[in-house]
């Protein structure tokens, strides 16, 4: 029912020409596995040139996302232009943005209500600092962002929506959560997904988990009953590593 997501997230890396080969070669691969989604969020400026590769499969999605259609924002990307660049998705949230530039659940929300507004599928980045797991306060920091992020959200179609899971300090650092540490806050945020939606609509919003996503590491992770997808940093970043995370068994 829920269909996997495989995403990467390309954060703040690679040249256009780089950027362009590696699409190329994901482009075939999603092309290849029409069982899974397969997505990738360039740098803005790799967008347009991506997009010529992308083909009918792979799903172009932006880094971040304005609140606001068009205004005085600098250093802001409107929905509008990530939709005119083709993207179908926004990454929002993400820890890089919460804790390096001090975005906050309020501010999180108003990006993720802009993004729908304009028809983009926001991936709403989710998860605990290892303080905070280690103070035992992991599910409470989980309740808060997801009510707050979502604060003001009505949903009638579970596909608009995708929640990922990444636990801060799994974050580049090699460290992945354990299945079952991984599985267990997947099946928490469903929980608190059918507190606040309708029971079929909860079902149906996918969750996946992030942070240090890799070949050897995927089948175990997406073997788990409430993991939908992986949200992938640095193994998005090679076509060999990027295929195998695909083609998860
Ligand atoms: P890594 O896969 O490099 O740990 O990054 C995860 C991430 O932040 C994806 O958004």
């Amino acid at each position: 029912m829920r269909t996997p997501l495989i995403a990467g997230n390309w954060k703040m890396h690679l040249s256009l020409a780089e950027a362009r080969a590696l699409a190329a070669a994901v482009a075939g691969v999603a092309a290849a596995c029409p069982d899974r989604e397969v997505m990738i969020a360039p740098p803005y400026t790799a967008l347009a040139a991506v997009r010529e590769v992308a083909g009918e499969r792979l799903i172009l999605a932006g880094q971040n996302v304005c609140w606001e259609e068009k205004g005085a924002f600098t250093g802001e990307i409107s929905p509008l232009m990530l939709r005119e660049l083709g993207c179908r998705m926004v990454i929002v949230g993400h820890s890089e943005r919460r804790h390096i530039f001090h975005e906050d659940n309020r501010m999180i929300n108003r990006r993720l209500r802009g993004a729908l507004r304009q028809g983009l599928i926001p991936i709403l980045c989710i998860g605990e600092t290892l303080a905070e797991r280690d103070s035992a306060k992991t599910m409470e920091v989980l309740d808060q962002q997801v009510r707050e992020g979502l604060d003001q959200v009505s949903l009638s179609d579970p596909a608009r929506l995708v929640i990922a899971y990444e636990p801060v300090w799994a974050i580049g650092t090699g460290k992945t959560a354990g299945t079952d540490q991984a599985q267990e806050a997947h099946v928490f945020v469903r929980r608190l997904l059918a507190a606040l939606y309708e029971k079929n609509i909860a079902a149906g919003i996918r969750i996946l988990y992030g942070g240090s996503v890799n070949p050897a590491n995927v089948d175990e992770l997406m073997a788990q009953a409430d993991i939908d997808g992986a949200l992938v940093g640095g193994a998005s970043l090679s076509a060999e590593s990027f295929e195998r995370v695909i083609r998860f068994a």
